[in-house]
């Protein structure tokens, strides 16, 4: 390929000799009397090389030589001088030329330097394009890295979400079946007992202390009773009957034997539910203790007033339903206990509550999530599907 020359020279006799001596040397040669004019040229032939008077009206050669670099980096310039300006030349240089030649010059001379240069250019211009190469790749490989952590932690997060499930799902289903021998062994002697203190306490005919002490060890019985129920349910299933509901109407009667605590503790109550949302098949009753333990919770946390908000959505796919509480929040560590059975914080407490939630979300093969911040209150998210 024949390299592209451009000189840049106000004198026409340097203009056609060089021309003519170079383009005999195999180079394709344009020539321009000033600068002005050659930046337009330039632009539209790509010299590999232009030869640029220092010396000439009208334009200064250095400024000539700065624009020219500024425009057209891949296009590098020697500068002619005069004979005795070799300051000038150092400056040229300095500016970034990529050499100069004093004149007279001899042919010979500037076939040399011109090769040269064109040598020196060919290699820096292979350089810069492996740099920009190499910061591509470098590029590359970062974003691929990025991408690959973000895949590694979304993984992580969803495998320890499952694991975390699983176990929960294996202590649900061991403590059911401790929950129910033992339950079944120690109802029939609590049964016995109750019966006893019953006997016992028409025998006291008169004895009004005697026979309060009888009535404490039935009322306590039928606690420890309760318990066991609440803990039976917490990993069994009690009969049940599925019907088409409307969650919002469940909601509704989730929320009434809530309502004068509310009233009490001077809670605000934020609804949105929307009886247009469509129906699924459930047992309400079932569905409805989802509703129950969140409320009591959310209540539980607000008895100096608050705000609590229930929301309902839905797409085609699911049912979401949002209870928010203005309460104190659960603190980071608990996040992933809440839903264990025997959880609690509460000095009267059993830790079931969340336990029931979630063995019923999951029966309806509904998911639940939990968004706290402390001291700003709590939100449970739950989405029950349609189908
Ligand atoms: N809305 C809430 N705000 C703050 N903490 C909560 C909320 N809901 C649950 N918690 C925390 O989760 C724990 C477990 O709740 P869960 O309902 O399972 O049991 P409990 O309320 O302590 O006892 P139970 O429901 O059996 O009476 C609570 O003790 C409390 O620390
Ligand atoms: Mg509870």
């Amino acid at each position: 390929m024949r390299e592209k020359l451009l000189i840049i020279d106000d004198e026409q006799m340097i203009l056609e000799l060089t021309s003519m001596v170079l383009s005999s040397k195999g180079f394709d040669v344009s020539v321009v009397d000033n600068a002005p004019d050659s930046y337009e040229l330039i632009e539209r032939e790509q010299p590999a090389l232009v030869l640029l008077d220092y010396m000439m009206p009208k334009v200064n050669g250095l400024d000539a030589l700065k624009e020219i670099q500024s425009r057209f980096p891949e296009t590098y310039v020697i500068m002619f001088t005069g004979k005795g300006s070799e300051e000038v030349a150092v400056e040229l240089m300095k500016a970034g030329a990529a050499d100069y030649i004093l004149k007279p010059f001899s042919n010979a001379k500037l076939v040399e330097r011109i090769e040269n240069v064109l040598h020196i250019r060919a290699i820096e211009l292979r350089n810069r394009k492996l740099v920009e190469e190499q910061e591509r790749l470098c590029d590359e490989i970062e974003r691929w890295n990025q991408e690959l952590e973000e895949r590694v932690k979304d993984k992580t997060a969803e495998l320890e979400r499952a694991h975390q499930e699983i176990l929960l799902t294996e202590k649900l289903v061991s403590l059911g079946h401790l929950s129910a021998g033992m339950a079944h062994e120690i109802r029939n002697p609590l049964n016995s007992i109750s019966l006893f203190a019953q006997v016992i306490r028409t025998g006291l005919d008169g004895d009004q202390e005697m026979q309060s002490y009888a009535d404490k060890i039935v009322n306590e019985v039928e606690r420890i009773d309760a318990i066991l129920v609440k803990l039976l349910s917490t990993s069994k299933r009690s009969p049940f009957k599925l019907r088409t509901i409307h969650v919002d109407a469940v909601i509704e009667e989730s929320l009434q034997p809530f309502l004068e605590q509310m009233r009490v503790q001077g809670v605000v109550l934020q609804k949105k539910l929307s009886s247009q949302t469509p129906s699924i098949l459930a047992d309400a009753d079932e569905l409805g203790q989802i509703f129950s333990n969140l409320f009591s919770n959310a209540l539980f946390e607000m008895k100096q007033g608050g705000t609590l908000s229930i929301s309902m959505e839905h797409n085609d796919k699911d049912i979401l339903v949002r209870v928010i509480d203005t309460g104190g929040g659960i603190p980071e560590e608990h996040l992933n206990k809440i839903f264990d059975p025997f959880f609690t914080t509460k000095d009267s407490g059993t830790g079931f509550g969340l336990s029931v939630v979630l063995r019923i979300v999951k029966t309806y093969a509904g998911r639940i999530n939990v968004k706290s911040e402390p001291g700003q209150g709590t939100t449970f998210q739950i989405w029950l599907p349609l189908v």
